[in-house]
């Protein structure tokens, strides 16, 4: 039996890394998977990588389009089962590099549009239904430019466990998976220069007992358990996918 059989599951920002490992994921095993994202070519390339899937161009940061989404859902398939909130900004940038704007953007894409993205999808979200958040170690951690970056994580952790005290009674549970560093297209949009970011890399696999970045399967395997039935008992909970990085 496939392990998410029957259910209809949404992964926002699933054009590349996790997000799209995931969508591949709960292809096989079984889900009938809806995708977001801003890019229409990129959308476009992962529909095809994926086959059968539902994709709706929307902003995670935008209220109205997670309205968007949730209506959309609703008059496809008129249910969801599985929410995988995957989209996500990493703008790291000392203190003193901070405006409104970058700080306003941030919050707007890693908190204020999951919690709106869930009150859009109140009305149709089963009983049973699973919201998974991406967190990140960074909630975690004091490292020097993840100030922003790492409140929102953090937000997030405390949004799984509020969440899930408001609608267990419903029959819905909210976890987050935190990974630590993963080998996707994020790092390449941090703004470091090559050597920089080969340095950077090196500095993160010194620091990390297993020795090396984490692949974004590694986390969509994760992600399918919280999606699965079988986490049935685990409600608020954050599971750290991260090669030993918090814990050693
Ligand atoms: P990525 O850059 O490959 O994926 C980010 C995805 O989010 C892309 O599909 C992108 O198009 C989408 N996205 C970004 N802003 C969006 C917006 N405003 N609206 C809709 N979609 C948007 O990077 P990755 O690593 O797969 O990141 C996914 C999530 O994983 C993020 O939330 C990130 O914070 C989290 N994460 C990543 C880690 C890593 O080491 N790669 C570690 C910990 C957490």
């Amino acid at each position: 039996m496939l392990r998410l059989a029957n259910k209809i599951a949404l992964v926002t920002g699933a054009t590349s890394g996790i997000g799209l490992a995931t969508a591949h994921r709960f292809v096989e095993e079984g889900a009938k998977v809806v995708i977001t994202g801003t890019d229409a070519g990129r959308l476009e390339a992962a529909s095809k990588e994926l086959g059968d899937v539902l994709a709706i161009r929307a902003d995670a940061g935008d209220v109205a389009d997670q309205r968007r989404i949730a209506d959309t859902i609703r008059d496809t398939f008129g249910r969801l089962d599985v929410l995988f909130v995957n989209a996500g900004v990493a703008d790291f940038r000392p203190l003193d590099g901070w405006d409104e704007a970058g700080f306003d953007r941030s919050m707007a894409v890693n908190v204020k549009g999951p919690l709106f993205l869930v009150q859009a999808l109140l009305p149709i979200l089963s009983n049973p239904a699973s919201i998974i958040l991406n967190g990140s170690v960074n909630a975690h951690l004091g490292k020097p430019g993840s100030i922003v970056y790492a409140a929102t994580k953090a937000a997030l952790i405390s949004l799984a466990r509020t969440l899930s005290g408001e609608l267990i009674g419903r029959g819905i549970r909210a976890n987050v998976v935190s990974p630590g560093p993963v080998t996707t297209p994020l790092y390449g949009k941090l703004g470091f220069g090559d050597s920089d970011l080969a340095g950077f890399k090196d500095y993160l696999i010194g620091v990390l007992p297993i020795g090396r970045f984490g692949e974004a399967k590694e986390i969509a395997d994760a992600i399918v358990y919280f999606a699965s039935d079988e986490s049935r008992f685990t409600v608020g909970s954050e599971l750290v996918v991260d090669g030993g990085m918090i814990n050693i």
